[in-house]
């Protein structure tokens, strides 16, 4: 049976306008129903002004936010007509220096993922150039500045954030008023910037920028954030003090500003973080859980202590009007977290599990010790990697896997000259590659060898044999670079396949928002639409997520809690040091710098110290889990 991608997952229309920030924020339950907004706007303004027979003007982004929104353009310009011919367009920023054909280039990206696919004239089409000499910047920068005059001005500017509060690359420091100029990037920037340009050091140092007074003169801004990493960020440019320190929170002075944001994003601003604090609001058991959690820590003192005061001090009255005593809900709380507490996660008897584990580590990364758990207690425990990950190994990793065939190769078959010579032409290609060239087939192939035999040992230490390892080399991730297909039928297939295959009892899942790349993302979307086509076979697996690297789930979101002994915990660690091409400096760390060993005993350990401080059971180390109910 066909699935039916429209139907995809967890995607509602609600949305939800948040009052109490300074800049009007609306939240949307997921990326897709906020591109989608985004490019109904953009739409109906072309149409208006087509219909008015003058331009539009937009002002454009780049980077992995807007991509949703070109995507969804190119689609109602192709399906529904809209006629980009009178519209002209500026683009935010460009590295400098850079080859506008560089594959690092935003010309190269702006082409690539949305001019090439709709009728924008290409003497309409503005980007920042990066390969204009440097005694030549700033004559071009403001020529750039003119030309947006010449047309009279930005109808609309649609923007991202960075993580250093940086629109355009208005890092910080950048005055309200500057313009298009030439900018020194944030080590932030760089660092967030490292995986496309495989490796930080290849990151440029420079870059042409519209200015914040270019931006805030436009007459419409539409500012766009998703993924919990950006949380922090919006709610400083959002709802905290206007400051250079954050350039986004200039917007905060402009009368036609709007900030689109994901849920994932929304989750710092006070409305979503501590609804109680801003006003009357609609209790649910969770967030009932959820506040009081948060008071315990407030107030310092483990649940069962919390008092009247307490609840009176700290704007939640309203929940005792609601139950008329503390001493109910306290108990309700205590006693969910106490229920999810649990040491044989797939009970007693021998039950079929499946781990999907995004990339080729993140198995034993973030649930090594329930893995090992569930096959020390006699589990039939199945993983499957959904996606080879060969993007992440270094050359001078696969250098030395290919020296060690090649030294083989002379000892035990001196003889098969062809294989040497191949071998060693191998190594040649990689010592004269340049940073940036993209791998081989060969190549990557190499590269996610290393990665299968690497998992192959870590899931060996944790006590699932090789057997029961599947690799399922997904789709669509198998571009060869950092940004991937979206899902498709054939990526959804070979997962319901497998479950059929399997037809397990449980299965576990990364459940995340915000990895940088948004590979788990996706991975978790093919698992949860091959679920639904297998579900009308009968076919129904518990279905548990876990947190990646990344992040962990907040306290009140945890269902289930699994408590690794001190033992297990060194076995899990021993099962990650087999991913040795992800060892000591990673090739995609994230802005994280410590080794994911370390991230993943710093995460369970501190939500064992959660718990005991919640006056629950004193563990060594917790993994938390969520069930899945309709979304991530
Ligand atoms: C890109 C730009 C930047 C990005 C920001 C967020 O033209 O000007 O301000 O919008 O760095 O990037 P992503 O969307 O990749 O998180």
């Amino acid at each position: 049976m066909a699935t039916d991608l429209s139907r995809s997952v967890h995607v509602t229309p609600k949305s939800k306008f948040v009052r109490h920030t300074k800049v009007p924020t609306v939240i949307f339950e997921t990326s897709s129903e906020l591109a989608k907004y985004v490019a109904s706007v953009v739409a109906d303004l072309i149409r208006k002004k087509n219909e008015a027979g003058v331009s539009t003007i937009l002002g454009l982004p780049t980077g992995s936010t807007p991509l949703g929104v070109y995507r969804e353009l190119i689609r109602l310009h192709n399906e529904e007509q809209l006629d980009f011919s009178n519209v002209i367009t500026f683009n935010l920023d460009e590295y400098w220096p850079m080859d506008p054909d560089s594959i690092h280039s935003y010309h190269k990206f702006m082409h690539e993922n949305f001019f090439d696919h709709v009728n924008v004239k290409p003497e309409n089409i503005h980007i920042p150039r990066g390969d204009i000499a440097a005694e030549d910047v700033d004559s071009f920068c403001e020529e750039y500045e003119h030309s947006i005059e010449k047309v009279g001005g930005l109808d609309l500017q649609l923007l991202g954030i960075g993580r250093s509060g940086h629109i355009g690359f208005n890092e910080p420091g950048s005055a309200r008023n500057s313009l298009t100029r030439l900018v020194n990037l944030d080590p932030v920037t760089r660092r967030d910037a490292a995986s496309g340009f495989f490796g930080e050091d290849n990151v440029p140092h420079h870059a042409i920028t519209m200015g914040v007074g270019s931006i805030l003169a436009a007459k419409k801004i539409i500012i766009m954030a998703l993924g919990e990493h950006k949380a922090p960020v919006v709610k400083r440019a959002a709802e905290d003090e206007v400051t250079d320190e954050v350039s986004a929170s200039f917007l905060q002075t402009h009368t036609n500003s709007l900030f689109a944001v994901d849920s994932a994003a929304a989750a710092e601003l006070t409305a979503m973080k501590t609804p109680w604090i801003v006003g009357n609001i609609e209790w649910t058991p969770q967030l009932e859980k959820k506040a009081v959690i948060w008071l315990t820590r407030e107030v310092g003192k483990p649940l069962l202590k919390l008092e009247t005061e307490d609840f009176l001090h700290n704007h939640l009255h309203q929940l005792i009007h609601k139950h008329g005593s503390v001493g109910q809900i306290r108990q309700r709380v205590f006693d969910e977290l106490l229920e999810g507490i649990c040491t044989k996660p797939a009970g007693v008897d021998p039950k079929r599990v499946i781990v999907f584990s995004p990339h080729p580590d993140d198995d034993v990364i973030s649930m090594g010790g329930t893995l090992i758990t569930l096959a020390d207690q006699g589990h039939d425990v199945y993983i499957a990697y959904m996606t080879s990950g060969n993007i992440a190994v270094f050359d001078h990793d696969a250098l030395r896997h290919i020296d060690f065939v090649l030294e083989f190769h002379k000892l035990f078959h001196p003889d098969d000259q062809a294989t040497l010579t191949h071998l060693q032409n191998l190594k040649e290609d990689i010592d004269s590659k340049n940073a940036g060239d993209l791998d081989t087939p060969e190549m990557l192939g190499i590269k996610g060898l290393i990665r299968k035999t690497e998992a192959t040992a870590g899931a060996e230490v944790a006590g699932v044999p090789e057997e029961r390892l599947r690799f399922l080399n997904l789709p669509f991730y198998q571009t060869g670079q950092v940004s991937k297909k979206p899902i498709g039928e054939e990526d959804i297939a070979i997962v319901a396949d497998l479950l059929r295959e399997i037809n397990p009892h449980q299965i576990y899942v990364a459940g995340d928002l915000s990895d940088p790349h948004g590979t788990h993302r996706v991975c978790a979307e093919a698992v949860i639409n091959a679920v639904d086509v297998v579900a009308e076979e009968g076919i129904a697996p518990e279905f548990w997520m876990y947190r990646g690297a990344w992040e962990e789930y907040e306290p009140h979101e945890i269902e289930r809690a699994v408590p690794l002994s001190p033992e297990v915990v060194l076995r899990k660690r021993e099962a990650i040091f087999k991913h040795e091409s992800q060892k000591d400096s990673a090739f995609y760390p994230g802005s994280d710098k410590r080794e994911f060993w370390v991230r993943a005993e710093d995460r369970t350990r501190n939500t064992a110290t959660v718990y005991n401080d919640l006056g629950l059971p004193e563990y060594f180390a917790i993994e938390a889990f969520k069930h899945y109910h309709g979304e991530l």
